[in-house]
């Protein structure tokens, strides 16, 4: 295996497409209210990344995805299909998923809303994917291993008594959309290749209030949960650095905790 080093001038384009999806997120916010349809939200952002952006939307036409993002509600892991037919209502947890290419680069990032009001546990399992994420960032730095974000992840989520999606991870990325290496959301410190600066990777835990086990629709897109119990997702693009991480698709509602 083989992860490919940036230079300056392909991390700039990394930052450039990063932040152009930080601000998409940012922008469908707003909209994510009840009574709208996910495929109102795909309208929005395929506008929005054509028109006010400049940019292309990346799932669109993606091994033959229909849409311009993921949305995936409640029970459904990753990859939901936007529809005009799914309509949200308080008390739903979505998470919108983005990728854009700009340059020939790609920015992927996805977080999970909550609609309305939720109740307790849909408010906790986003947390804690939140925080889980941001454990994981945490341990990126040269020298250390990609087994050690998994191992930060996992901790923390099972700490929590949710339970880690073993069959999607996050991925190398620039001008490859899902590229090497894999980013596994569980493992052990130590394993695995070591980091080095100018590598460019999402790390995007699924993690679920009930069990791990997942199922892929008739479509071959929906990945739903087995056990149709509730479950969020948080995603970013990140490069190592010469001291530890950039996060490429950070947005104002970031809440990086501090390293203890
Ligand atoms: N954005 C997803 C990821 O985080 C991939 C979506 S592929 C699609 O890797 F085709 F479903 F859009
Ligand atoms: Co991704
Ligand atoms: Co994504």
């Amino acid at each position: 295996m083989t992860i490919e080093i940036k230079d300056s001038e392909a991390l700039e384009k990394m930052r450039i497409v990063g932040a152009l999806a930080a601000r998409q997120l940012e922008m469908i916010e707003e909209h994510i209210k009840p009574g709208i349809s996910t495929g109102e939200l795909d309208r929005i952002c395929h506008a929005y990344t054509i028109n006010e952006q400049d940019a292309i939307p990346a799932p669109l036409n993606y091994r033959g995805f229909p849409k311009s993002i993921c949305t995936s509600v409640n029970h459904v892991v990753c990859h939901g299909i936007p529809s005009d037919d799914k309509v949200l209502k308080s008390g739903d947890i979505v998470n919108v998923d983005v990728t854009l290419i700009k340059d020939g680069y790609h920015g992927d990032t996805s977080k999970t809303f909550i609609v309305g009001t939720a109740g307790v546990l849909a408010e906790r399992l986003t947390q804690v994917c939140k925080e889980s994420l941001y454990l994981g960032i945490q341990a990126v730095k040269p020298g250390a291993h990609l087994g050690d974000i998994g191992a930060a992840i996992q901790i923390y989520v099972e700490k929590n008594r949710f339970s880690i999606v073993r069959e999607y991870c996050g991925h190398g990325i620039g001008t490859v959309f899902h590229d090497e290496p894999q980013v596994l959301h569980y493992g052990k410190k130590g394993t695995g290749p070591e980091l080095k600066s100018g590598m460019t990777f999402t790390i995007e835990p699924m993690i679920n209030a009930g069990k791990a086990a997942v199922k892929l629709l008739p479509d071959q897109w929906t990945v739903v949960t087995k056990d149709h119990k509730l479950t969020a997702q948080w995603e970013h693009t990140i490069a190592v650095t010469e001291t530890g991480y950039e996060i490429l698709t950070l947005r104002n509602d970031d809440t990086i905790p501090r390293c203890a």
